[in-house]
């Protein structure tokens, strides 16, 4: 089967990260589509978390590699488009269970929080792990599912 293009992006916090961790999809056998930043120069996180979320979203990658200081603010930026779920992981764990509970799209990874090794292991978890559907397929539907103060009074 085909791998899916892994798009990556990050501000210049997540800059260090972001080349290992496409360092490590390509050793995988997937294409990376690196979105940048390209050095420390500093930059604005939401740029580069408006820009992976539209990589995914039109189809020019089938997900996502996010990294800033924190994993906070890039993560915020992507998960303002409806349709991308962006999930801020700290360890293997919460990396495959945002797969499989959560269908999450894009990996969000704070470089200035996380070892890149416990990076490197989030990130094959979030890889490996298929979506588990069934009872989480009709939770997941409901988060693009926006209640309006108006829609609930
Ligand atoms: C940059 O200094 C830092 O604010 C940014 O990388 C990130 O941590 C924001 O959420």
């Amino acid at each position: 089967m085909t791998k899916p293009v892994i798009a990556l992006a990050a501000d210049h916090a997540g800059f260090p990260l972001k080349e290992i961790m496409a360092e490590e999809v390509r050793a995988l056998g997937y294409t990376a589509l690196d979105l940048g930043t390209h050095d420390a120069t500093s930059v604005d996180y939401p740029d580069f978390g408006h820009a992976a979320a539209e990589a995914v979203l039109d189809g020019r990658a089938g997900m996502a590699v996010i990294c800033c200081g924190t994993g906070l603010g890039i993560s915020m930026a992507a998960n303002k488009y409806p349709g991308i779920r962006a999930a801020l992981c700290h360890d293997a764990t919460t990396a495959r269970l945002s797969r499989e509970h959560n269908d999450a799209n894009i990996l969000a990874l704070g470089a200035r929080v996380i070892g890149t090794e416990v990076a490197r292991d989030a990130l094959r978890a979030f890889l490996d792990t298929p979506f588990g559907g069934d009872r989480h397929a009709g939770r997941v539907a409901k988060i693009d599912q926006i209640r309006t103060k108006e829609a609930v009074l």
